[in-house]
């Protein structure tokens, strides 16, 4: 009976984060996306950020864009103040992302050179930026989307003109650049597609048989209210730390408009859905053993910051606080746990 009675404790409707901070409820790091302008631009934005979370991953600033815009020419300072400020906070960073499909500047895309000219100008660009962040960075995710759905390699910039080589070397030179960073292999849909996540791990396990420095695996968990299922999303964080990988949940936020109706606010059946989403994922991680713990980030402050608004262009409320900074249930169970 008493069980009965604990199983239907009422949740929380509404709470004030001011009073709370979210990571001391948790034994592993919990972060969140941040941008500088943000942070500059809007105090409760700002506030979010340095209270209830413990890690920041730079949003945009530290993709290979934002870090080396002409050739050899690195631009540190905006990433430069972000560590500062996380410093400040007692907040790990997390750098994301060394290589990926997207974000490349122009002329990186537009490189001409043979197969060793490819290899020693992503090696400069990999070592310029760990080096530069060594101790200060927690890890990295040194490769970003590699895998298509079907399990292939997709034929990115770096596997045309090097080969699938790019992968352990990128890893190599990460890890010569800064021997204590955690190195990371991000990627999405590998809690929803097994097939992926079979080939990913397949890899990266014959990379580590090899000797390749490689850590964990990141998986992005931009997912939905109703899917995964979160049978499927223990089993997906059960088969990477099983692998010996370590896990971060890298880039979590629960939609709830996949088809991309007309949704003009939350609906209260959704908000329930989401917050019982994230208190099984921060549960579901809570049970793994700590040392396989890297961590879980959320890829947005308040509903309005999310990139899946102007991504997809839909109407979605997937972040733990809403469009004025209020605390939505998810976040209120989520400090109550
Ligand atoms: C997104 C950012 O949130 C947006 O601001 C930007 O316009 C596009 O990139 N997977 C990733 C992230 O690895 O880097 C992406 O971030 C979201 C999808």
């Amino acid at each position: 009976m008493l069980v009965l009675l604990g199983a239907c404790t009422p949740t929380p409707s509404s709470c004030d984060w001011q009073s709370d901070q979210l990571f001391t409820k948790y034994d592993f790091p919990v972060g969140v996306v941040a941008d500088p302008g943000k942070l500059q631009a809007i105090p409760a934005y700002e506030a979010i950020v340095s209270s209830q979370f413990n890690r920041l991953t730079a949003e945009n600033i530290m993709k290979p864009d934002a870090l080396q815009p002409a050739e050899g020419v690195f631009f540190f300072s905006e990433a430069d103040e972000l560590v500062a400020y996380g410093e400040r906070n007692g907040q790990q960073l997390h750098g994301h992302t060394l290589l990926w499909h997207k974000q490349l500047p122009f002329w990186m895309e537009q490189f001409q050179g043979t197969r060793e000219e490819w290899d020693a100008m992503m090696k400069r660009h990999i070592q310029t930026i760990v080096a530069h962040f060594r101790g200060r960075v927690t890890g990295w995710d040194v490769i970003n989307e590699a895998f298509l759905d079907d399990g292939t390699l997709r034929n990115n910039i770096w596997q045309q003109h090097i080969g699938p080589s790019y992968l352990e070397k990128a890893f190599r030179y990460a890890h010569e650049a800064d021997p204590d960073a955690k190195l990371f292999y991000n990627d999405f849909s590998l809690a929803i597609n097994p097939t992926k996540r079979a080939a990913v791990l397949q890899f990266l396990k014959r990379l580590v048989g090899n000797g390749f420095p490689v850590d964990g695996i990141g998986l992005q968990m931009h997912i939905f209210t109703r899917f995964p299922e979160n049978e499927e999303i223990s089993r997906a964080i059960n088969e990477v730390w099983q692998a010996g990988f370590e896990v971060h949940l890298s880039e979590l936020d629960v939609s709830m408009n996949p088809l991309s109706r007309e949704m003009a606010f939350a609906p209260d059946r959704e908000l329930v859905r989401q917050e019982e989403k994230y208190v099984y994922i921060f549960n579901a991680f809570g049970r793994i053993p700590s040392q396989f713990q890297y961590g879980i980030t959320i890829w947005g402050v308040g509903d309005g910051d999310s990139w899946i608004r102007t991504s997809f262009n839909r109407q979605d409320y997937p972040l733990l606080f809403d469009d004025n900074y209020q605390a939505k249930p998810a976040y209120c169970n989520l400090i109550d746990p």
